[in-house]
């Protein structure tokens, strides 16, 4: 795969795309959570997971102890369904302070909230303990770390519930989980399917991207041609395009559920391929860029499967800038905290928001892309290190 568009230019989307034979490749069991789970609720978005846990735990009046380094969606869910957010300390590696946890849970918290970050395990199994001395659950947050594990245990299934999103990681036009593990049943209601509209026309781009990645001009000029008559189409019929990836929190969507075609996507993946792949490709950034970018992470845990690499960086959007005129849809990963959170408070948090970009590394890079996603980083990289020399 040359992954080149028709300027010649190197195209590497942020998420993977989905390939044609994907609608048509056979179903399997799935073996990871959710799809292994036997608790199980899907819905359109993972935020909708989070709004029903709070209702469904009885959260709603308490205190719930989330991360200081966190989206904010999922804050806007949890406040919107009633709980009031806390906030502890993580640290500048991502690493969550189990004794800034315990410090400060209160007669009025009412669980912990832990997210595994872009698929690097948390201490899900120190959380759980110090959840169990206060005999209060424990809410883990896999939105960025579908088919991920910590060793052997996958990730999600250590918590009183766990919460995955799916578009992330897979080419599924929508899609969130909520597992409920242990013996408690709640009785759950099955969300309604989304509009077709909307599936349709993510499914669509989706497959237009797919065509652009594998090099085409042709892919180029479809995907703005159906960009521009969708949204026509929708105007048209006063269809909503709920929109996947938003930053914000938006009550009238959190009854919608996922999309048949969404599962049925989902379990044509070879699952344990994707891990591979990501792995593969995390490993060689790594190689790559460890001498002119200090990584993050020096190593990849056992299990873990990587949503992307975490790049640090001096100058966010120098560097964005730099990596999306090489034709690398690098993100800014997490700028902004929660407003009920306050920066002055975490400091290293605040730090890591003005540090990290996500450079891709799914499943859909071959090696030759990421020889030129790893080439165009460290261009980009030595061209800021110039620049910041030249300024003093
Ligand atoms: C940690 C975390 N939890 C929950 C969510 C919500 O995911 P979704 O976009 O599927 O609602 C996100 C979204 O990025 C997230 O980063």
């Amino acid at each position: 795969m040359e992954a080149l568009n028709h300027s010649g230019r190197l195209y590497v989307p942020s998420l993977p795309t989905l390939w044609p034979r994907m609608l048509m490749a056979r179903v399997r069991p799935g073996a990871h959570p959710p799809f292994a789970s036997p608790n199980v609720r899907y819905f359109y978005f993972a935020r909708n997971a989070v709004w029903l846990t709070v209702k469904m735990l009885g959260l709603d009046a308490g205190e719930v102890l989330m991360p200081a380094y966190h989206h904010g969606v999922e804050v806007e869910a949890l406040v919107d369904a009633g709980a009031t957010p806390r906030f502890y300390r993580v640290g500048k590696h991502w690493d969550v302070d189990v004794e800034d946890v315990a410090r400060r849970v209160g007669p009025k918290t009412k669980a912990l909230y832990l997210i595994h970050y872009a698929g690097f395990p948390g201490p899900v199994a120190a959380m759980r303990r110090l959840a169990d001395q206060h005999g209060i659950p424990l809410i883990e947050d896999c939105a960025l770390s579908l088919l991920s594990s910590d060793g052997a245990v996958p990730l999600g299934t250590t918590g009183d519930v766990g919460i995955f999103c799916l578009y992330k990681t897979l080419p599924v036009p929508n899609g969130g989980a909520l597992v409920v593990n242990g013996p408690r049943q709640y009785s759950l209601p099955e969300p309604p399917a989304p509009p077709l509209a909307s599936t349709f026309s993510h499914t669509a781009s989706a497959l237009l991207q797919n065509l652009e990645l594998r090099g085409g001009a042709v892919g180029r000029g479809l995907r703005r041609l159906v960009r521009a008559l969708g949204r026509g189409t929708v105007r048209a019929a006063s269809i909503e395009r709920v929109a996947t990836g938003t930053q914000h929190f938006d009550r009238r969507h959190v009854d919608l559920g996922m999309s048949p075609l969404t599962r049925r996507i989902a379990l044509a993946q070879d699952l344990d391929g994707i891990v591979e792949a990501r792995r593969r490709n995390y490993f060689f950034l790594l190689g790559r860029l460890r001498d002119v970018s200090p990584p993050l992470f020096n190593q990849l845990p056992p299990g873990a499967c990587p949503l992307f690499y975490p790049l640090v960086v001096h100058d966010k959007a120098e560097m964005m800038a730099r990596l999306h005129a090489r034709g690398i849809d690098a993100i800014d990963f997490w700028r902004r905290f929660h407003p009920a959170c306050d920066p002055a408070e975490f400091p290293e948090v605040a730090q890591l928001r003005r540090d990290i970009i996500e450079v891709p590394c799914h499943q859909d890079l071959s090696p030759e892309v990421m020889a030129d996603v790893a080439q165009a980083v460290r261009e980009a990289v030595t061209a800021d290190h110039r620049t910041r020399k030249r300024a003093g």
